[in-house]
């Protein structure tokens, strides 16, 4: 029965908790009491699935891909994060967050993003909440996601540029964190993944789960059994618990993390250790230093992973692959050639996975294509693309 954890002190077997310093200990606190609260809450629950219909548009479709289906030579559905509104799952977990901050009386929302998404989906609720909004984003990733930083500044949000260590996702969570510490009192921290200390990687899971929930049931509308096989593609690991975690119960399906290769704490080197919070695996080098990390998409450039992503490894229900840039590479242009969508290339990483699986006429696969490719565009002409 793994939907009980994580544990009251938020653990999932020996991994999260909250490693926070002392000023942070009581906004923590306050958090983890008024998500436990309010996720209770009838009226709460009642806006949170308005906003997901009439403003996200969900739910989003279960796609059977034809094409794809017929290459890889078993039945391939894709879950459509990609048409969620601002184009990616992250908008699901911002508008939960901030309907809670707004209860919590928090006006002044920070948020970290590595591909920008979720410092567009920030943006994009706090104008739609009326708060003001500060995001955080590494000075390389403002390079590689240019689109984005348009995107959230003309949403009223001020990026501020982070210029420490790598300048990547583990720059700005750090610098959020600051942030956080100093004005706790009017503000509120929307994370972006399911990592952090606790209540983070729960509660992000908890909104991300709308994504494996709808999928169950459409997928058993279409072919009456649950899927063989779940795929999707793991950064701090939300939009893939999302996914997985409605199927953690049902043993006969295989789930099937992606990771990207340079930066894969689970499947490529990790050991435990504490970071942003929460214990979990990390990349670090024996005495302790993190890692720099190197993935082609921003969003899955980062040395750790949520907690609970970290226990399903250790117990094996789910296995945890790297997958390189010339394999994502090639899930893009597959994708966006055979079905005619353009994936992100977090996503990308998920169906680059496909060609390594070993099929069955009769399987049938669910990939979570998190998020739509507009803001990759200019990575790619910049990266050959090349069959592989
Ligand atoms: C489209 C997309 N997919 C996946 C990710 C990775 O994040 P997570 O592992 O939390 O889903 C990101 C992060 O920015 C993203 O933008």
């Amino acid at each position: 029965m793994r939907h009980h954890l994580p544990n009251k002190k938020g653990y999932f077997g020996k991994y999260g908790g909250q490693f926070v310093p002392e000023t942070l200990a009581e906004p923590v606190d306050e958090l983890t009491k008024a998500y436990l609260k309010y996720k209770k809450d009838k009226k709460f629950k009642e806006e949170l699935n308005y906003y997901f219909k009439n403003f996200i548009g969900r739910p989003t479709p279960l796609y059977f891909a034809e094409n794809l289906s017929r290459q890889f030579g078993c039945k391939i559905y894709l879950k459509r994060e990609d048409l969620c509104h601002t184009g990616a799952h992250k908008l699901n977990n911002v508008i939960g967050q901030l309907l809670l901050a707004r209860r919590m009386g928090k006006r002044r929302i920070i948020a970290e993003t590595g591909a920008g998404q979720h410092g567009v989906a920030t943006a994009t609720g706090a104008a739609l909440f009326g708060l003001k909004c500060i995001v955080y984003m590494g000075e390389e990733d403002i390079k590689r996601q240019a689109l984005n930083v348009f995107r959230m500044e003309l949403l009223g949000a001020k990026v501020i540029p982070v210029t420490s260590g790598t300048k990547t996702l583990k720059d700005a969570i750090n610098e959020t964190m600051r942030d956080w510490m100093a004005n706790a009192n009017d503000t509120f921290y929307c994370l972006g993944s399911c990592v952090g200390p606790h209540p983070y990687p729960m509660m992000v899971r908890d909104f991300q789960s709308v994504i494996g929930r709808e999928a169950k049931a459409q997928h058993f509308a279409a072919e009456k059994k649950l899927p063989n096989y779940l795929v999707a593609c793991v950064g701090g690991g939300s939009n893939s618990i999302g996914l997985f975690h409605p199927f953690l119960d049902d043993a006969k399906v295989e789930i099937i993390g992606c990771e990207a290769k340079g930066a894969a704490p689970l499947s490529n080197g990790g050991t435990v250790g504490i970071l942003h919070g929460s214990k979990s695996y990390i990349l670090q080098s024996k005495s302790g230093q993190i890692l720099n990390t190197h993935s082609i998409s921003a969003g899955l450039d980062y040395s750790g992973v949520g907690p609970e992503h970290s226990y399903l490894k250790d117990t094996g229900r789910v296995k945890y692959v790297p997958v390189n840039d010339k394999e994502a590479l090639y899930g893009f242009k597959l994708l966006s050639e055979k079905e005619g969508i353009i994936p992100a290339l977090e996503s990308s990483h998920a169906i680059g996975y496909l060609k390594k699986m070993k099929l069955n006429k009769n399987d049938t696969v669910i990939v979570c294509l998190s998020g739509r490719g507009d803001k990759d565009v200019e990575t790619i002409s910049r990266n050959c693309i090349c069959s592989y």
